[in-house]
């Protein structure tokens, strides 16, 4: 007998959707079956009104631990993971001590090892050249450079992880090919930001307006120049680049051009660009609490339609958590707060409504978040979709459940959510890793340690 059977859910599965049983034994999914047709099982669960989707991957998550968990901490993470979908998050490396050598990644898989509850990885910094190897063979899926340093403040974008100059990417990027795994980069144009940063501040422009139109100055130029960079050195050195953030009409046309003469590149999308920071209104009311960044509407309108065609390959949330007074600086001064917004917790809602608004097409949302992370970053088939011998990692969510998001039931350190007040159509019940129900009809059921690295899948070559 089966440990547990799901019951009639609408599944999403690698060949179509439709009704169906799904039975787990162990950590493993044992059988699919039409509805009604597998035996019972030592739980049964009755998903007629649910739809089940694979366990959300998240490859970008600023999980702030160690070193900044006033912020966040493992085990809040978890909880933001379980109530949301997701089953394994991997951090972003601007942690303290960062994981830019192998003995600090040591330490931080240590502790992740004891204390994460979720599957988990870490993306490390790919800024030490002669690190790159020994990083490379502790199990991660990827490496991460940011090309921002930050001016005027000393987090999130801290000295030590950050690197420009092009040729310093690219004797990154021909070691990082030499490993086989992908390497993220968050594109940013230092040079041309100084300058342009400059232009505002003799203007004695710095509120959160001024951050604002800064990095989106003339029509997103600091993100273009650096995906047009990124790109040539891409073709020039073969690494399998993944750029971060995307968030103009042109990167999307250069990435559109890159796939079509066959590069090595794959692109994210983040819940901010399409929920949150293409409004100026949201700026206007949320001040530094609705920045990331802006983008604006013509740019946000054109990354959906690359997201919704596949162009822009996944869906990432850049979660990242600050506190009310790390953020409550930026209404006077733009530089002077964190950047950043979380949506671990709330992000697939997001999407489910645009479902539900018929934006968005299921199998889509499935392939974003789950299927195609896994595939690129090599977790596939052991996670990324619904299939016999698979993990067992699995949400029921709702579709027709309507909410309303508010800071009271945030499970971030931060204590609010730049969501709240939004209404969301598609709510999350269940949500099982490997097996296990970590959140269980609204119930989380955590374990410290029961998470796991995940790591490349058997035969799945880096
Ligand atoms: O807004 C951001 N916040 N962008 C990043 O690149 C880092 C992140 C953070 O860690 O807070």
């Amino acid at each position: 007998m089966s440990d547990l059977v799901i019951r009639g859910a609408t599944a999403v599965l690698e060949d179509g959707t439709r009704r169906a049983d799904i039975a787990l034994e162990g950590e493993r999914i044992s059988a699919i079956g039409a509805a009604g047709s597998l035996p019972r099982g030592g739980r049964e669960i009755d998903a007629a009104d649910l739809v089940a989707l694979p366990g959300l991957i998240d490859m970008h998550s600023h999980h702030r631990e160690p070193g900044f968990t006033h912020k966040e901490d493992l085990e809040t993470m978890a909880k933001q993971c379980a109530a949301g979908g997701v089953t394994t998050s991997v951090a972003m490396p601007n942690v303290s001590p960062p994981p830019t050598t192998a003995e600090h990644l040591d330490a931080m898989i240590e502790t992740y090892r004891r204390r994460a509850s979720f599957d988990w990885n870490v993306n490390a910094s790919g800024v030490q050249l002669a690190e790159i190897p020994k990083l490379a063979d502790r199990g991660i899926l990827a490496f991460k450079i940011f090309m921002v340093v930050d001016t005027g403040r000393s987090y999130p974008h801290m000295p030590g992880i950050g690197l420009h100059e092009h040729g310093e990417l690219y004797t990154r990027m021909l070691a990082v090919r030499r490993t086989g795994l992908p390497l993220m980069i968050h594109p940013h144009d230092q040079s041309l930001m100084d300058a342009i940063e400059r232009e505002y501040w003799a203007r004695g422009e710095r509120d959160f307006r001024a951050y604002a139109r800064a990095y989106a100055h003339d029509d997103g130029v600091i993100w273009d120049t650096a995906v047009a960079v990124l790109l040539r050195l891409q073709a020039a050195t073969g690494v399998r680049l993944h750029l971060l953030h995307t968030q103009t009409r042109r990167v999307v046309e250069m990435l559109r051009a890159a796939k079509a003469a066959g590069q090595s590149v794959t692109a994210e999308a983040n819940p901010w660009c399409f929920w949150l920071g293409n409004d100026w209104a949201s700026i206007e009311r949320l001040g530094s609490y609705a920045l990331s960044y802006y983008v604006a509407p013509h740019h946000s309108a054109a990354v959906y339609e690359a997201f919704r065609d596949g162009t822009v390959d996944i869906m990432a949330t850049d979660h990242a958590p600050h506190l009310r007074e790390e953020k409550e600086p930026g209404w006077t001064d733009g530089w002077k707060a964190h950047t950043g917004t979380p949506s671990e917790q709330f992000y697939l809602s997001l999407l489910l409504t645009d479902v539900a608004a018929g934006k968005l097409s299921l199998e889509r949302v499935a392939d974003a978040t789950a299927t195609r992370p896994a595939r690129i970053f090599g977790l596939y088939p052991r996670k990324g979709a619904l299939r016999v011998g698979a993990d067992a990692d699995i949400v029921l969510a709702d579709p027709r459940g309507t909410h309303t998001i508010a800071d009271a039931e945030v499970l971030s350190k931060c204590g609010w959510t730049p969501y709240a007040g939004r209404s969301v159509r598609g709510v999350v019940r269940y949500t099982f890793l490997r097996g296990r129900a970590i959140y269980d009809d609204g119930r989380l059921q955590l374990e410290e340690g029961y998470g796991r690295q995940a790591t490349r899948a058997a035969g799945h070559a880096a």
